[in-house]
Parts: structure tokens; sequence; C-alpha cells
């Protein structure tokens, strides 16, 4: 695999939110194609689990992050050496009607989602610059581009991740750093696996073209691509992995 475009060997991929879901898959996956991989997450010892996986493949240095606090993040750029690769992952949602949507919610998705996402990004370019450039896979979601009910707060911040990813793409390619998005549709993890159970979660899934939902390795092609040099003329994309969701009928 290490000849192949799709090869990370000599790369360090930094992955936020890296202890469970999207995140733990992630980088188990740059892990297995080659990269030395730096886990991020608000409580190194909840990273063990995954860290243990990833040194099946290699080396893996384990950091504590939180991407909503400033010194969290300079501490990070501190304490690891330049990464080439950023899986900017981490994310939350807060669920419930507009209505009753308080403030708090929204300061919480909003700062995690996408102020967290931007900082962690500006921390993290300068050493990629000085490296001669970098990739960046930001985290959205189909929610960023179509509605939903209910999730307000979290619609809006993955709308903003979107476009936060095509003015970095503008701004930074003359510095060697490319900033694409996935954005995944329903994804199968713990968290959520009990929902897909219920009438709602069934009924959700009949609206999906591909009558599934996503597996995590359904996300490992469009990761491995806007990670590695096979991506090197893409930047500003945004890849939806959704089984067609976003294109169901009217
Ligand atoms: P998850 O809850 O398992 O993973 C999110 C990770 O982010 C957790 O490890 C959490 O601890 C971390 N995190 C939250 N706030 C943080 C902070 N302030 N600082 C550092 N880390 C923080 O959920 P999942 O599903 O793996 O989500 C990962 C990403 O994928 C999120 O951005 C989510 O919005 C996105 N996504 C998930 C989909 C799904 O169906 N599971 C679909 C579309 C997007």
């Amino acid at each position: 695999m290490q000849d192949t475009l799709l090869g990370l060997r000599g790369k360090r991929a930094l992955i936020t939110g890296a202890s469970s879901g999207l995140g733990a898959h992630f980088a188990q996956r740059l892990a297995a194609h080659g990269a030395e991989v730096v886990l991020a997450a608000r409580r190194v010892d909840a990273l063990q689990g995954v860290a243990k996986q990833v040194e099946a493949y290699g080396r893996a240095q384990c950091v504590t992050l939180d991407v909503t606090d400033a010194a969290s993040r300079e501490a990070l750029v501190r304490d690891i050496e330049p990464v080439d690769i950023l899986i900017n992952n981490a994310g939350l949602v807060r669920e419930g009607a507009a209505l009753k949507h308080s403030e708090d919610d929204w300061d919480v998705v909003m700062d995690t989602n996408l102020k967290g996402m931007f900082f962690v990004a500006q921390a993290l370019a300068p050493g990629m610059r000085q490296r001669g450039g970098g990739s960046i896979v930001n985290v959205a979601s189909v929610l960023g581009l179509r509605q939903a009910g209910g999730v307000v707060s979290y619609a809006v911040s993955k709308a903003g991740v979107i476009q936060l990813t095509k003015t970095l793409a503008l701004e930074w390619a003359r510095h060697g750093i490319r900033v694409n998005a996935i954005a995944p549709g329903y994804i199968d993890t713990e968290l959520n696996r009990a929902f897909w159970q219920t009438d709602a979660g069934k009924a959700l899934i009949t609206r999906i073209p591909q009558r599934r939902l996503g597996q995590l390795q359904d996300l490992d092609g469009p990761l491995l691509l806007l990670a590695s040099d096979a991506s090197r003329y893409m930047t500003g994309a945004v890849i939806a992995v959704d089984g067609g969701h976003l294109v169901n009928t009217l």
C-alpha cells in the first residue's frame, strides 16, 4: 500500500476528538496506511483504547486538547511537532426544537464545531506552511447542506464548516495547505445505534436512497483521498458520503 498514492508513510496526522466514533476510526485507518498518528481528546485517559489499536501499525502520541480552549490549543502546538495532516473531527450536537434551544446550547455547539475547528486549523497552519504544506480535512455533515428539524445550531455550525473549508482553501493554497471537507450522512456508531432501532430511526433510513446507514468503513476512501497526495490538486472540495441522502427525491 505504501507505494500507492494513498500511502501516508512519513506523514504525521493529528485527529481531534479521537477518543470515539469517527475520530477513533480515522486514527486507525491513517495509521494502517503508514501515518504517524497524534490522537487528541479532552481527556488523555479516554484515548488509551484507541492508542492500543493504532500501535498495531506504528507510534501513537496522545495529547490533551479542548478545541474550545485557547490555552489548550497553544499547548498542543508546543507539545507536538508540526503535523502534515489535520483531521478536524471534534464535534457535538444539542438536539431539540428551535423554540426551546437555549443560548448555552447555541454557544457550546458553535464554539466546538465551528470556532474550535477554525482556531485549531489556524494554530497548526504555520507549522504546515514551514514544512512546505499540508492537508486539512474538516468533518462537516449533510446537515450543513440540507435541513432537518431539531438540530438548528448543529446544522448552522456545519454550514459554517463548509464555508470555512472553502475560505481557508482559498487563502492557504499559496502556502501549499489544502483544505477539504467530508460531509457524512448518517453513520452507524455506538452513540446513535439505539436510535436506529426506533420507529423514527427506521423511517429515516427509508429516506436514504441506498436504504441503509453508513458504516465507518464507508468513509475510508474519501478520508484517504483527502489526507493523501492522491488529492494534491483538490482544495475547497466538499465530499458527501451519504448513500445518496442529499439527492433524495422531493
Ligand atoms: P462522537 O461523539 O463519538 O465524537 C466526537 C468527538 O469529539 C468525541 O470524542 C468528543 O469527546 C470530541 N469533542 C467534543 N467536544 C470537544 C472539545 N471541546 N474538544 C475536543 N474534543 C471534543 O461522535 P461522532 O459521530 O464520531 O462525530 C465525529 C464528527 O463527525 C463530528 O464532527 C460530527 O458532527 C460528525 N458527523 C457525525 C455523523 C454521524 O452520523 N455519526 C454524521 C455527520 C457528521
